[in-house]
């Protein structure tokens, strides 16, 4: 169904970030809404630095409906909304909020994204998987509980500073026994065996850091996942092709994410594979001079 996306009963969204600019979430929610048939609006909104709170009173003031957020706001917007979701909860960080009147839902919906990328999109199962998670900060932290609850056999956190790994596992310990996971922290040199599944929530790639695995932890057919996608998420996925096993990039998880958020606000399922195709298409394109 292709219906307008603006008329009398329009809801108004946006993306608060800083930087902002380079966000491919009005794309995305603007092709989402269109395939739906449903009437919004989604823009971008440079927040500044010091001003998420304040921002946040504004756009609800003018009537926006609901915001994602991204870097580096994820930690305050879970700190300035009135309720929660379990998976935000868990996360400590939202990306995703619902401003109803007073009341402000915070959601995180970037663990279920990855989640659905892998399982739906890549159609590589979790459940019994021994899964590698590369790096401790928020992008991990958002995404731990979700992949949990695919009751992976084991799953192993492996970051620079190891206590920061460790607080990780602490924070997720109750969560893992639930759903009869051995979830443990490691040191790049103490990892052993092979993976079948490889997450690199770090940000070395932003630096074109070093990997931070050994070559030991790949086997040929493994899923190597980068949360982030173009140009950052080469170098490791070039490391994981050169053994045999298959990268993917974080674009899938970014629609996924968006899909969640969507269905959240507007209670209808989006068609996340065919945007990512469509996204995917965009992106590989030359720019146009
Ligand atoms: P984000 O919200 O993107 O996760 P963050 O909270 O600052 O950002 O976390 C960045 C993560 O990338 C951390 O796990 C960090 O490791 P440390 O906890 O040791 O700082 C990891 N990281 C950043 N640069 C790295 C590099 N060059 N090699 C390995 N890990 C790196």
């Amino acid at each position: 169904m292709n219906t307008p996306t603006t008329g009398p009963h329009t809801d108004r969204y946006v993306v608060m970030g800083n930087p902002v600019e380079h966000s491919r979430s009005p794309w995305i929610h603007a092709r989402f809404a269109e395939l739906t048939g449903q009437a919004l609006t989604y823009e971008k909104h440079l927040t500044p630095l010091d001003g998420f709170a304040s921002t946040l009173v504004a756009l609800r003031q003018q009537g926006v409906k609901g915001c994602n957020v991204t870097v580096p706001f994820k930690f305050e917007a879970f700190a300035a909304a009135t309720h929660h979701t379990q998976r935000a909860t868990l996360a400590g960080a939202c990306n995703t909020l619902v401003l109803r009147g007073d009341e402000v839902l915070g959601d995180n919906t970037d663990g279920v994204g990855l989640v659905r990328d892998i399982t739906v999109n890549a159609g590589v199962p979790l459940r019994g998987a021994r899964v590698l998670l590369l790096g401790a900060g928020g992008a991990a932290a958002g995404v731990l509980g979700p992949l949990l609850d695919e009751q992976p056999r084991e799953l192993v956190v492996c970051n620079r500073t190891p206590a920061k790994a460790d607080a990780l596992v602490a924070s997720h310990a109750a969560h893992a026994k639930n759903n009869k996971c051995e979830l443990k922290s490691h040191t790049s040199q103490a990892l052993e065996g092979v993976f079948d599944v490889i997450l690199n929530a770090t940000a070395s790639s932003l630096g074109q850091g070093d990997i931070p695995a050994p070559d030991s932890v790949l086997r040929p057919g493994a899923l190597v996942v980068d949360m982030m996608y173009g140009p950052a998420a080469q170098p490791f996925l070039a490391w994981a092709a050169r053994h045999g096993a298959t990268g993917r990039d974080g674009l899938g998880m970014l629609v996924e994410q968006a899909a969640a958020a969507f269905e959240l606000w507007r209670g209808v399922r989006p068609p996340g594979a065919q945007v990512l195709a469509e996204l995917s298409a965009v992106l590989a394109r030359p720019p146009q001079t």
